[in-house]
């Protein structure tokens, strides 16, 4: 498989959504605009929740974005383990009340596949437990076997985050082998462990939630889509994590050499590392869409995040101020 740096795959969806008539739009600013059920965006279909509902009509019937997101929900796991990370980029297509699941599923496909190179016998999709219509596109058009699609529940595969549009998801996973495994006899897909990576989510936007939980079925079928671009950056490089993909990797071996500590040798100090390459990350967007440290609200994040990457700094030993260098 070839090699492509998070740059080029970032470039590779935004035109091949393009070539499917999608308009490429410009990420969307971290703050959430109207949306009082977000602190922050923190997913690529966020800032166009009015287009789902019909609310605002958008630009074009067919988008794609590579939206910039934060979710601190795990902040106290960032650096602990390579997984975590505040910040992200979230690649996705998206139709409002255009094309459905036969399109979004063959798309994801070829993309993965043809442009990606992906190796096909090392995806395996999964569905949401009645949906057999998106079964039937996996088995019958795309012609992945029976015993591959796997069938899960509302906790995997119904996708919401606050308020909303939201609706039961088709995500595609990708088997890393057994050196990322767990070694247990029944690890599959939807085990814990690093082996089986979720890459892609297609939602299939056709419920609103009104905060309460109470779901109305929406006017237009809709097609939310997300897909981790330094996941999937990891997987096409094969490094263990988003701290070794190129363009993070450059930011973690600066703060290493401001530390004058080599990383990959001390838990320790490879969690500080870590926290500081991950934080300064959200820090500097949050900031750039003008975020200003506060005691409170989404303001209040961002004092959290400054606090914890200067405190790891100290524990780096790292003088003065080091911040702004990164
Ligand atoms: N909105 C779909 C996802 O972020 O997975």
């Amino acid at each position: 498989m070839q090699k492509y740096g998070v740059n080029e795959l970032r470039r590779m969806f935004l035109e091949f959504f393009e070539s499917k008539g999608h308009l490429a739009m410009k990420s969307f600013s971290l703050v959430p605009h109207n949306d009082k059920s977000l602190l922050l965006i923190n997913s690529g279909m966020a800032p166009l929740k009015p287009y789902f509902t019909g609310q605002e009509i958008p630009p074009c019937k067919r988008v794609t974005t590579c939206q910039k997101c934060i979710r601190t929900g795990d902040i106290e796991n960032v650096g602990k383990t390579a997984r975590h990370g505040t910040f992200f980029e979230m690649l996705g297509n998206f139709s409002f009340g255009d094309y459905f699941k036969k399109e979004s599923i063959a798309w994801t496909w070829e993309f993965l596949t043809e442009v990606v190179g992906l190796d096909p016998d090392r995806l395996y999709p999964s569905v949401y437990l009645e949906d057999d219509e998106a079964w039937e596109i996996w088995n019958k058009d795309i012609g992945i076997p029976a015993e591959r699609i796997f069938r899960f529940g509302k906790e995997d595969n119904f996708w919401e985050h606050g308020s909303g549009p939201c609706g039961p998801c088709s995500e595609v996973y990708y088997d890393r082998g057994e050196a990322y495994g767990c070694g247990k006899p029944d690890c599959t897909v939807g085990c814990d462990c690093d082996r089986y990576m979720e890459i892609w989510n297609n939602v299939f936007t056709q419920f609103d939630n009104d905060g309460n939980n109470n779901y109305t079925e929406l006017e237009q079928k809709n097609i939310d889509t997300g897909m981790g671009l330094e996941r999937l950056a990891c997987i096409v490089q094969d490094v263990d994590s988003m701290f070794d993909v190129d363009t993070i990797k450059e930011l973690r071996e600066h703060v290493s050499r401001l530390a004058d500590a080599e990383y990959g040798k001390e838990y320790d100090t490879d969690v500080s590392i870590r926290v500081i390459t991950d934080h300064i990350r959200s820090v500097t967007f949050m900031i750039s869409d003008g975020i200003m440290p506060s005691n409170e609200g989404r303001g209040y994040v961002l004092r959290r995040l400054l606090r914890r990457a200067c405190r790891h700094g100290r524990l780096l030993a790292i003088q003065g101020k080091f911040l702004t260098k990164l």
